[in-house]
């Protein structure tokens, strides 16, 4: 595991673009695990000012995003979907029909399985994670098995409070209660593994994942047996270490 202290956010979000544009010139057709959160706007702000100065371009790039909550249509303004639209997809050009979002409005099962089938014909380059405060990576929560494939997950009621403060009027009764996610085997196939974290509340999962013991209590914990991991965290993010 390679990991990487920065003072800020900001030069966390530099230092993840550079990995994540390297992997993209190296390979312009390569397979993007992408995620969301507040933690990756500022680096995908990056990349669209790399792509509309550097003229890197995502024609033939793919992306796959980690989850999607359950019940929200892709058009849903909450919905991880449009997310990814309004912070990256807009700004780059890459291709619609290259966008790939779990589908959280269809028949759960259906979904799970056309996303799986997806991710085994489409090797992931590079995968993209932030941090829940209670270790989660994509929505894989606390107790989630490490050989679990995309499936859908009750959402822990610290995980709504935490994302409450992303809906519009940051009421957790907004949150759906339920996701659908990329399980941690799919994470764990990815050919590399690139984790963010800032900020004081990343500090405890962010200590398990780099000095603890590999535990289904941490999600993130499972990354610890993967052989291509670059953790960026800033100061506060690393207060544990
Ligand atoms: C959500 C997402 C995760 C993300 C986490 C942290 O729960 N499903 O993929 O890592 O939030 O979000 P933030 O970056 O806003 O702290």
């Amino acid at each position: 595991m390679k990991l990487i202290i920065v003072e800020n956010y900001e030069e966390a979000s530099v230092e993840a673009s550079k990995v994540m544009l390297e992997v993209v010139k190296n390979n312009p057709a390569a397979n993007l695990g992408l995620a969301t959160g507040s933690t990756p706007i500022r680096m995908y702000e990056l990349m669209i000012e790399d792509h509309k100065e550097n003229g890197t371009s995502y024609k033939d790039i793919k992306s796959f995003n980690l989850d999607e909550y359950f019940g929200l249509e892709a058009s849903h303004p909450q919905s991880y979907h449009y997310f990814m639209n309004k912070h990256l997809f807009s700004g780059i050009d890459i291709k619609l029909e290259n966008v790939h979002v779990p589908n959280g409005a269809g028949e759960i099962q259906e979904s799970c399985d056309d996303y799986n089938k997806l991710l085994a014909e489409n090797p992931i380059d590079i995968q993209l994670l932030g941090i829940g405060s209670n270790g989660h990576i994509g929505f894989n929560e606390p107790g989630t098995s490490f050989d679990s494939v995309t499936h859908m997950i009750e959402l822990k009621e610290s995980t709504r409070q935490d994302n409450a403060r992303l809906f519009f009027d940051g009421k957790i009764d907004d949150v759906p209660t339920h996701a659908i996610t990329m399980g941690i085997s799919n994470i764990m196939q990815a050919k590399k593994v690139l984790l963010v974290a800032c900020g004081e509340n990343k500090a405890e999962p962010i200590k398990v994942l780099v000095e603890g013991q590999k535990t289904t209590d941490v999600p993130a914990s499972a990354l610890q047996d993967h052989s291509d991991v670059v953790v960026i965290v800033d100061k506060a993010a690393a207060s544990l270490l």
